[in-house]
């Protein structure tokens, strides 16, 4: 997110506009923490995970009487239009907001679970899936020295983006994920299909939302119906994912994406997401990305079947 807050001040400084960086989000607009931004307030951030402006949720711009509240101070500051970095719920309330007041607004897609219409990735998702990368290839030492099976929980409550990526590219045996749900049986059947090709340990990447229970109750349903036979373990990389260097893909994503939002705003878009897809910029209504839903590349799960044999 800072690669694209330091993209969005530098291209208004490029073009002659007055930058406004506001701080925790609808919070912040809805108490009028403003702050002008220029070309050096942002230095020294493109390789710093987070966001300098800070993140909030916000009940209140849920409601009419919030974003009312929120408007009057945009009208006082005499700004013409927002940006407004985020996932569903940024993006619900933003289509909100112009649709009540007219403020243009421009979305960028800032999320790991990568689970937004309109764009091929969202900022966030490659640095969150190699993160968890680094840290399943680590587990695999010690799955493979001590023959065990490990469940490694990734980010994703709705979404399977990141299990599936860190799935295939750690080798993992299968992965979990709220879009295609597993049962116990097909799960057991996968992993004794390993244990008969002399597989001595076996990984299992478990997306957050992925069953209904948690993923240490999915542990000990697998060690009650074996006997413990595959001696497993759990481990949940958390918030992990959530923070750290952004990779150089990330990192060149958040910057073009700052560039076209104000772009885009002073060409006349508005109420409008900013994507790449095919490597090509895309406005998409706002409405769709949140309605929309992103389908899982049916060809990586192929893949994966395919090279966990
Ligand atoms: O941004 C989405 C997400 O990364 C989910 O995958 C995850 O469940 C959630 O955020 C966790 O966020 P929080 O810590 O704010 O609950």
């Amino acid at each position: 997110m800072n690669a694209a807050i330091r993209a969005v001040v530098r291209t208004c400084v490029y073009y002659e506009k007055t930058a406004i960086g506001i701080v925790s989000g609808y919070d912040g607009l809805l108490k009028g923490d403003f702050k002008e931004l220029g070309a050096r307030d942002v230095s020294n951030i493109i390789h710093r995970g987070g966001t300098i402006l800070k993140s909030a949720r916000c009940q209140e711009f849920r409601t009419k009487e919030g974003r009312a509240k929120a408007y009057e101070n945009v009208k006082d500051a005499e700004i013409d239009g927002l940006i407004a970095i985020g996932g569903n719920g940024t993006f619900a309330g933003a289509h909100e907001f112009y649709k009540e007041f007219g403020v243009p607004i421009i979305g960028i897609p800032g999320t790991i679970d990568n689970d937004l219409v309109g764009s091929d990735y969202t900022i966030g998702y490659d640095t969150a899936t190699n993160t968890a990368v680094n840290a399943i290839d680590s587990i695999r030492d010690t799955a493979s020295s001590h023959d065990r099976l490990f469940f490694i929980e990734v980010m994703g409550r709705d979404s399977g983006f990141i299990a599936v990526r860190s799935a295939l590219a750690t080798g993992a045996e299968t992965m979990l994920i709220p879009e295609k749900k597993t049962t116990i049986d097909r799960l057991l059947k996968i992993l004794d299909y390993g244990t008969n090709n002399k597989k001595t340990s076996s990984l299992v990447v478990v997306a957050e939302g992925a069953n209904e229970e948690n993923t240490i109750a999915l542990k000990e349903q697998i060690d009650a119906r074996t006997d413990n036979h595959f001696d497993s373990k759990v481990t949940i990389l958390g918030h992990l994912q959530r923070g750290g260097k952004p990779t150089c893909f990330d990192r060149i994503l958040a910057s073009r994406m700052g560039v076209l939002a104000v772009e885009g705003l002073m060409e006349g878009q508005e109420d409008v997401m900013v994507g790449l897809i095919n490597r090509k910029v895309r406005f998409t209504p706002l409405q769709t990305a949140i309605n929309g839903e992103r389908e899982i590349d049916e060809e990586l799960l192929r893949v994966g079947n395919i090279l966990a044999i």
